[in-house]
């Protein structure tokens, strides 16, 4: 097995666990109450040395803390039809519907659901508070219809000010159109709206402001030559055009999508194994600002140099409410991607960089911060939308070739000040999602806050949840201290990044 997502930090767990009363080394505060949640993929059979990092079936782990103690770590599966027909187990009420997948990207808890999140076409998959699986959500009936046919986002927002959950999902079935939803703190989308786009990109972020929604539409697009490699040769042309046809205008009826949808869907033991995203160096690369309670017509783009974004730290306006003069978005910027390795991320370093769209002028600029290579940025998710002072990324040693230890000097900026009164600050870092696709835990309550470099504590004796989970070869985990990996510091540094100087006596550590 020579794939290099399946080996070191990202091998797959073969065994689920239910530990619990786990040791503690040292002391958790009295008053942390919640989950430390995390999911990633964990390809439940074998898939050989082509598998794709974003397409192994997801495995959530967590850790439950409360009155000063860890009551309890799990790992589990999510059992979509893939997961459940390996397992020899029964199907997951609701599961092996069109789209069906083993979420693997991002887990949250929202109106009391705890939900498994990809994206590209696929539902979430709600679990229990023990991280069973109930099944497949559909948001009670409202992530409906054949263009969004159970598609959701790994990576939603939620507006501090509200609750509510605001979310972009693409889905290249949707065409030339990204849907922007906003889910209601009772669990209901009360908001929908198709934006028309340059294509059919990947985009598997965005951000939000106080007014504005901010699109990625950039050159990481759909690939109907990847997804026809393996059709009879005389059906890859035919099949291209109507893709093309259909990622360029929209043409085709819903029922046919909808058909295009059920035949292309997996049929259980048969696990995704190609992205059919791209790197496309003609598409145009543009941030588009979209009003909330705009429509696809209202939306303002503004064209950038070629990149790509997976992740966004935060964004936020300038000026008077009522008529902001600027937006500011700090994201990691890749210079490409699935350029010249489609199993990627692979493509070189990626950077935390500032675009500022002046409003009045119609300009975007674009400023580095550093050479530093980093990804998954977070800032305390009480300020999304405003202005943040602080930014915790995971920093990667080997693409800028730095010795160990260089990422632990925080870079500095000289910017003004935060508002008054805002809680972020500390200079402890806060992990939600050390290891996985890309991905992102979240919750207001569900977070541990870690030193740099801190690995979380070793469960204590666990136990093989069930026997037929096992995997052939795999040892029997019967009373093992044996762990999922947490976090690999020789490959991955957590790190801090000062956006401004630190108040002076201002905040703690
Ligand atoms: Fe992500």
């Amino acid at each position: 097995m020579t794939n290099r997502y399946l080996q070191g930090s990202l091998a797959p767990v073969s065994e689920e666990h239910t530990a619990t009363d786990l040791p503690v080394a040292g002391e958790i505060p009295a008053n942390l109450d919640g989950r430390y949640l995390r999911i990633g993929p964990n390809p439940v059979l074998d898939p050989g040395d082509s598998y794709h990092w974003f397409l192994g079936d997801g495995m959530v782990h967590g850790v439950r803390i409360a009155e000063g103690q860890a009551k309890w770590y799990r790992n589990r599966y999510v059992r979509s039809a893939h997961v459940t027909d390996a397992l020899g187990e029964p199907r997951t009420p609701g599961s092996g519907k069109p789209g069906d997948f083993a979420a693997n990207t991002n887990v949250l808890e929202h109106a009391g659901r705890t939900l498994a999140l990809v994206e590209s076409g696929s539902p979430p998959y709600e679990l229990t508070r023990e991280l069973d699986t109930v099944g497949p959500c559909d948001f009670g009936g409202t992530l409906t219809g054949p263009l969004q046919r159970g598609g959701y986002t790994a990576h939603p927002h939620e507006d501090p000010a509200t609750g509510e959950l605001h979310a972009v999902t693409y889905n290249w079935l949707r065409g030339n159109r990204v849907n922007y939803s906003v889910l209601g703190t009772d669990g209901l989308i009360r908001r929908s709206v198709d934006v028309q786009v340059g294509g059919s990109p990947m985009m598997h972020d965005f951000a939000l402001t106080e007014h504005f929604v901010v699109l990625y539409d950039l050159p990481v697009v759909f690939d109907t030559s990847i997804v026809t490699r393996t059709m009879p040769r005389l059906m890859r042309l035919p099949a291209r055009l109507m893709m093309s046809r259909l990622i360029g205008k929209n043409p085709l009826p819903d029922k046919m999508i909808d058909g295009i949808a059920r035949r292309s869907a997996n049929k259980g033991n048969q696990a995704p194994s190609v992205l059919p995203y791209s790197w496309d160096p003609s598409y145009p690369a543009r941030i588009g600002l979209l009003p909330r309670d705009g429509g696809s017509e209202d939306v303002r783009w503004f064209e950038i140099e070629p990149c790509f974004v997976f992740h966004t730290l935060n964004a936020y306006e300038e000026g008077p409410p009522e008529a902001p003069h600027s937006v500011t978005i700090d994201v990691i910027r890749h210079d490409r991607m699935f350029a010249t390795d489609l199993h990627g991320p692979n493509e070189g370093p990626s950077t935390l960089t500032r675009f500022t769209i002046n409003l009045v002028a119609g300009t975007v600029s674009q400023e580095q911060f550093d050479q530093q290579s980093q990804e998954f940025p977070r800032i305390d998710e009480r300020l999304t939308g405003s202005r943040h002072r602080y930014g915790y990324a995971v920093g990667f040693e080997r693409a800028t070739g730095g010795r160990r230890g260089d990422q632990a000097r925080p870079p500095r900026r000289d910017l003004p000040g935060p508002p008054a009164g805002h809680g972020a600050g500390s200079r402890r870092i806060l992990l939600r999602a050390p290891v996985g696709r890309l991905g992102r835990g979240r919750g207001s309550s569900d977070g541990l806050r870690l030193r740099p470099g801190q690995r979380p504590e070793r469960p204590g004796a666990a136990r093989c949840a069930d026997p037929r989970r096992r995997r052939p070869g795999a040892s029997s985990g019967q009373g093992a201290r044996r762990v999922p990996r947490q976090l690999d510091t020789n490959r991955r540094r957590p790190m801090m990044q000062f956006l401004e100087p630190p108040h002076r006596g201002g905040h703690p550590g």
